[in-house]
Protein backbone atom coordinates (compact mmCIF):
# COMPACT_ATOMS: atom_id res chain seq x y z
CA UNK A 1 0.00 0.00 0.00
CA UNK A 2 2.71 2.17 0.84
CA UNK A 3 5.06 3.70 -1.97
CA UNK A 4 2.15 3.76 -4.43
CA UNK A 5 1.81 7.17 -6.26
CA UNK A 6 3.82 9.01 -4.73
CA UNK A 7 2.54 8.86 -1.39
CA UNK A 8 4.79 8.10 1.61
CA UNK A 9 4.55 5.83 4.64
CA UNK A 10 3.54 8.66 6.84
CA UNK A 11 0.19 9.94 5.02
CA UNK A 12 -0.33 11.87 1.88
CA UNK A 13 0.99 13.31 -1.50
CA UNK A 14 3.59 16.03 -0.88
CA UNK A 15 3.41 17.95 -4.03
CA UNK A 16 2.35 21.38 -4.26
CA UNK A 17 -0.50 22.41 -6.97
CA UNK A 18 -3.89 21.64 -7.98
CA UNK A 19 -3.31 18.01 -8.23
CA UNK A 20 -2.02 18.20 -4.71
CA UNK A 21 -4.37 15.57 -2.46
CA UNK A 22 -5.40 16.23 0.70
CA UNK A 23 -4.78 14.16 3.68
CA UNK A 24 -8.03 13.41 6.18
CA UNK A 25 -8.19 16.31 8.41
CA UNK A 26 -10.51 14.68 10.13
CA UNK A 27 -11.09 10.62 10.79
CA UNK A 28 -13.44 9.02 13.16
CA UNK A 29 -13.58 5.52 14.01
CA UNK A 30 -16.22 2.77 14.62
CA UNK A 31 -13.89 0.57 17.17
CA UNK A 32 -15.61 -2.53 16.93
CA UNK A 33 -14.74 -6.22 17.27
CA UNK A 34 -14.09 -5.81 20.89
CA UNK A 35 -16.21 -8.64 22.03
CA UNK A 36 -15.40 -11.53 19.43
CA UNK A 37 -11.37 -10.58 20.26
CA UNK A 38 -11.90 -11.65 23.62
CA UNK A 39 -14.01 -14.75 22.48
CA UNK A 40 -11.21 -15.77 20.12
CA UNK A 41 -9.57 -16.14 23.20
CA UNK A 42 -11.63 -17.80 25.06
CA UNK A 43 -12.10 -14.60 27.80
CA UNK A 44 -14.86 -12.21 28.52
CA UNK A 45 -15.99 -9.73 26.71
CA UNK A 46 -14.58 -6.57 28.70
CA UNK A 47 -10.94 -8.44 28.34
CA UNK A 48 -11.94 -7.25 25.10
CA UNK A 49 -12.84 -3.64 25.88
CA UNK A 50 -9.26 -3.16 28.07
CA UNK A 51 -7.85 -4.36 24.74
CA UNK A 52 -9.31 -1.83 22.79
CA UNK A 53 -9.10 1.06 25.24
CA UNK A 54 -5.18 0.42 25.20
CA UNK A 55 -5.45 1.12 21.25
CA UNK A 56 -6.64 4.43 21.79
CA UNK A 57 -3.61 5.77 22.67
CA UNK A 58 -1.41 4.31 19.76
CA UNK A 59 -3.97 5.75 17.03
CA UNK A 60 -3.96 9.02 19.08
CA UNK A 61 -0.16 9.05 18.92
CA UNK A 62 -0.28 8.44 15.33
CA UNK A 63 -2.32 11.40 14.32
CA UNK A 64 0.59 14.02 13.62
CA UNK A 65 2.55 12.52 11.79
CA UNK A 66 -0.46 11.61 9.23
CA UNK A 67 -1.70 15.23 9.69
CA UNK A 68 -4.82 14.13 10.83
CA UNK A 69 -5.91 16.93 13.44
CA UNK A 70 -9.13 15.46 14.02
CA UNK A 71 -9.97 12.05 16.08
CA UNK A 72 -13.06 10.87 16.78
CA UNK A 73 -13.68 7.42 18.56
CA UNK A 74 -17.10 5.50 19.39
CA UNK A 75 -16.94 4.23 22.55
CA UNK A 76 -20.33 3.45 23.79
CA UNK A 77 -23.48 4.06 21.14
CA UNK A 78 -27.21 5.12 22.99
CA UNK A 79 -27.86 1.72 21.35
CA UNK A 80 -25.12 -0.42 23.59
CA UNK A 81 -27.13 0.11 27.21
CA UNK A 82 -29.05 -2.91 25.35
CA UNK A 83 -26.21 -5.32 26.54
CA UNK A 84 -26.04 -7.03 29.78
CA UNK A 85 -25.69 -5.20 33.06
CA UNK A 86 -22.26 -6.76 33.36
CA UNK A 87 -20.82 -5.53 30.50
CA UNK A 88 -22.33 -2.11 30.54
CA UNK A 89 -21.40 -2.22 34.13
CA UNK A 90 -17.90 -3.10 33.52
CA UNK A 91 -17.77 -0.49 30.28
CA UNK A 92 -18.65 2.70 32.52
CA UNK A 93 -15.74 0.67 35.46
CA UNK A 94 -13.62 1.24 31.94
CA UNK A 95 -14.47 4.37 30.66
CA UNK A 96 -13.69 5.74 34.41
CA UNK A 97 -10.43 3.89 34.87
CA UNK A 98 -9.53 5.01 31.40
CA UNK A 99 -9.74 8.97 32.20
CA UNK A 100 -8.05 8.84 35.58
CA UNK A 101 -4.99 6.78 34.23
CA UNK A 102 -4.81 8.46 30.81
CA UNK A 103 -5.55 12.61 31.95
CA UNK A 104 -1.59 13.14 32.90
CA UNK A 105 -0.47 11.65 29.28
CA UNK A 106 -3.17 13.18 27.22
CA UNK A 107 -2.49 16.23 28.41
CA UNK A 108 1.22 16.40 28.33
CA UNK A 109 0.85 14.97 24.52
CA UNK A 110 -1.10 18.14 23.56
CA UNK A 111 -4.38 16.60 22.91
CA UNK A 112 -7.40 18.35 23.41
CA UNK A 113 -9.79 15.99 24.44
CA UNK A 114 -14.12 16.88 24.24
CA UNK A 115 -16.58 14.18 24.99
CA UNK A 116 -20.10 14.19 22.51
CA UNK A 117 -23.44 11.77 23.32
CA UNK A 118 -25.94 12.77 26.35
CA UNK A 119 -24.60 13.19 29.73
CA UNK A 120 -27.55 12.63 31.52
CA UNK A 121 -27.98 9.29 31.36
CA UNK A 122 -24.34 8.34 32.81
CA UNK A 123 -23.52 8.45 36.60
CA UNK A 124 -22.41 11.45 38.25
CA UNK A 125 -18.88 11.07 38.85
CA UNK A 126 -18.08 9.47 35.23
CA UNK A 127 -19.26 12.78 34.35
CA UNK A 128 -17.70 14.77 36.73
CA UNK A 129 -14.27 13.14 35.19
CA UNK A 130 -15.60 14.23 31.56
CA UNK A 131 -15.49 17.27 32.08
CA UNK A 132 -12.46 17.77 34.25
CA UNK A 133 -10.76 15.94 31.47
CA UNK A 134 -12.38 18.42 28.91
CA UNK A 135 -11.20 20.98 30.98
CA UNK A 136 -7.58 20.34 31.60
CA UNK A 137 -6.55 20.02 27.89
CA UNK A 138 -8.91 22.56 27.09
CA UNK A 139 -5.57 24.97 25.88
CA UNK A 140 -4.09 21.79 23.60
CA UNK A 141 -3.88 21.81 19.86
CA UNK A 142 -2.10 19.20 18.70
CA UNK A 143 -4.65 16.39 18.23
CA UNK A 144 -8.04 17.18 18.92
CA UNK A 145 -9.63 13.47 20.25
CA UNK A 146 -13.39 13.78 20.48
CA UNK A 147 -14.79 10.43 22.81
CA UNK A 148 -18.00 9.77 21.68
CA UNK A 149 -20.38 8.66 24.65
CA UNK A 150 -23.97 7.20 25.11
CA UNK A 151 -23.70 8.80 21.66
CA UNK A 152 -26.19 8.41 18.94
CA UNK A 153 -26.75 10.38 16.05
CA UNK A 154 -30.64 10.40 15.73
CA UNK A 155 -30.17 11.56 19.79
CA UNK A 156 -28.00 13.88 19.00
CA UNK A 157 -30.22 15.77 16.54
CA UNK A 158 -33.30 15.14 18.16
CA UNK A 159 -31.77 16.50 21.18
CA UNK A 160 -30.48 19.69 18.62
CA UNK A 161 -34.03 20.25 17.25
CA UNK A 162 -35.35 20.40 20.71
CA UNK A 163 -32.92 23.05 21.56
CA UNK A 164 -33.56 24.77 18.23
CA UNK A 165 -37.55 24.45 18.72
CA UNK A 166 -36.77 26.31 21.83
CA UNK A 167 -34.85 29.31 20.85
CA UNK A 168 -37.41 29.83 18.16
CA UNK A 169 -40.13 29.82 20.80
CA UNK A 170 -37.94 31.86 22.94
CA UNK A 171 -37.74 34.64 20.06
CA UNK A 172 -34.16 34.34 19.73
CA UNK A 173 -34.37 32.48 16.21
CA UNK A 174 -36.31 32.93 13.57
CA UNK A 175 -38.00 30.35 11.56
CA UNK A 176 -36.52 31.77 8.31
CA UNK A 177 -33.07 31.32 9.77
CA UNK A 178 -33.16 28.41 10.07
CA UNK A 179 -30.58 26.31 7.48
CA UNK A 180 -28.22 23.07 7.26
CA UNK A 181 -25.55 26.20 9.01
CA UNK A 182 -28.18 26.48 11.83
CA UNK A 183 -29.03 23.10 12.92
CA UNK A 184 -24.91 22.12 12.61
CA UNK A 185 -24.80 24.76 15.32
CA UNK A 186 -26.61 22.93 18.08
CA UNK A 187 -25.18 19.51 17.42
CA UNK A 188 -22.71 17.54 19.70
CA UNK A 189 -20.05 18.16 17.20
CA UNK A 190 -20.53 22.17 16.72
CA UNK A 191 -17.13 22.65 17.09
CA UNK A 192 -15.82 20.10 14.75
CA UNK A 193 -15.37 19.90 11.30
CA UNK A 194 -16.88 16.92 9.02
CA UNK A 195 -15.49 13.64 9.30
CA UNK A 196 -13.72 13.25 5.82
CA UNK A 197 -12.78 9.65 6.74
CA UNK A 198 -14.83 7.42 8.62
CA UNK A 199 -13.52 3.97 9.48
CA UNK A 200 -15.12 0.62 11.00
CA UNK A 201 -13.06 -2.44 12.26
CA UNK A 202 -14.30 -5.80 12.32
CA UNK A 203 -16.06 -6.37 8.92
CA UNK A 204 -19.30 -5.22 9.68
CA UNK A 205 -20.46 -2.38 7.09
CA UNK A 206 -22.60 -0.29 8.70
CA UNK A 207 -22.55 2.91 10.92
CA UNK A 208 -24.50 2.48 13.30
CA UNK A 209 -25.82 5.54 14.54
CA UNK A 210 -22.92 7.27 14.41
CA UNK A 211 -22.34 11.10 12.77
CA UNK A 212 -24.78 10.53 10.67
CA UNK A 213 -25.53 14.27 9.58
CA UNK A 214 -21.93 14.59 9.85
CA UNK A 215 -20.70 12.15 7.50
CA UNK A 216 -22.72 13.39 4.38
CA UNK A 217 -19.76 13.25 2.46
CA UNK A 218 -17.19 11.81 4.25
CA UNK A 219 -15.42 8.93 2.51
CA UNK A 220 -15.54 5.00 4.45
CA UNK A 221 -13.45 2.60 5.07
CA UNK A 222 -14.61 -1.00 6.37
CA UNK A 223 -11.94 -3.17 7.58
CA UNK A 224 -11.68 -6.54 8.59
CA UNK A 225 -9.34 -6.20 11.57
CA UNK A 226 -10.92 -6.23 15.17
CA UNK A 227 -9.98 -3.33 16.96
CA UNK A 228 -7.72 -4.54 19.48
CA UNK A 229 -5.45 -5.59 16.76
CA UNK A 230 -6.01 -2.21 14.83
CA UNK A 231 -2.30 -1.02 14.52
CA UNK A 232 -0.87 2.51 13.51
CA UNK A 233 0.35 1.11 10.61
CA UNK A 234 -2.81 -0.50 9.29
CA UNK A 235 -4.30 3.42 10.46
CA UNK A 236 -1.16 4.44 8.20
CA UNK A 237 -2.19 2.55 4.83
CA UNK A 238 -6.20 3.75 5.15
CA UNK A 239 -5.22 7.06 5.21
CA UNK A 240 -2.63 6.49 1.91
CA UNK A 241 -5.37 5.22 0.78
CA UNK A 242 -7.76 8.37 1.28
CA UNK A 243 -5.77 10.35 -0.29
CA UNK A 244 -6.07 8.89 -3.98
CA UNK A 245 -9.65 8.59 -3.38
CA UNK A 246 -11.41 11.37 -5.87
CA UNK A 247 -13.92 13.48 -3.79
CA UNK A 248 -16.48 15.15 -6.05
CA UNK A 249 -19.18 16.58 -3.78
CA UNK A 250 -21.60 16.02 -6.60
CA UNK A 251 -19.38 17.87 -9.11
CA UNK A 252 -17.26 15.91 -12.04
CA UNK A 253 -13.18 15.97 -11.62
CA UNK A 254 -11.82 19.27 -11.83
C1 LIG B 1 -17.00 -2.43 20.25
O1 LIG B 1 -16.78 -3.79 20.36
C2 LIG B 1 -17.05 -1.76 21.60
C3 LIG B 1 -18.38 -1.30 22.00
C4 LIG B 1 -19.45 -1.35 21.28
C5 LIG B 1 -18.51 -0.78 23.35
P1 LIG B 1 -17.99 -4.82 20.54
O2 LIG B 1 -18.22 -5.00 22.00
O3 LIG B 1 -19.17 -4.39 19.78
O4 LIG B 1 -17.37 -6.13 19.94
P2 LIG B 1 -18.10 -7.19 19.04
O5 LIG B 1 -18.68 -6.45 17.87
O6 LIG B 1 -19.18 -7.82 19.89
O7 LIG B 1 -17.05 -8.16 18.64
C1 LIG C 1 -21.03 0.38 17.37
O1 LIG C 1 -20.70 -0.96 17.59
C2 LIG C 1 -20.83 1.17 18.62
C3 LIG C 1 -19.45 1.33 19.08
C4 LIG C 1 -18.38 0.93 18.45
C5 LIG C 1 -19.30 2.01 20.34
P1 LIG C 1 -21.83 -2.03 17.95
O2 LIG C 1 -21.14 -3.34 18.06
O3 LIG C 1 -22.61 -1.59 19.13
O4 LIG C 1 -22.76 -1.97 16.68
P2 LIG C 1 -23.76 -3.04 16.08
O5 LIG C 1 -24.63 -3.51 17.20
O6 LIG C 1 -22.92 -4.16 15.55
O7 LIG C 1 -24.48 -2.32 15.01
MG1 LIG D 1 -19.80 -4.74 17.90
Amino acid sequence: MFGRNGIDGAGCVKTAGPEAQQGPRHVAVIMDGNGRWAQARGRPRLFGHHAGAKRVREIVNACPDLGVKYLTVFAFSTENWNRTQTEVAGLMSLFRRYISKETRALRDEGVRVRFIGDRVRLDNKLVAMMDELETITECNDRVHLTIALNYGSRDEVSRAIKDLVGDVAAGTLAPDDVDEETLTRYLDTKVLPDPDLVIRTSGEARVSNFLLWQSAYAEYEFVDTLWPDFTKEIFAGIVSAYCVRDRRYGGTRS
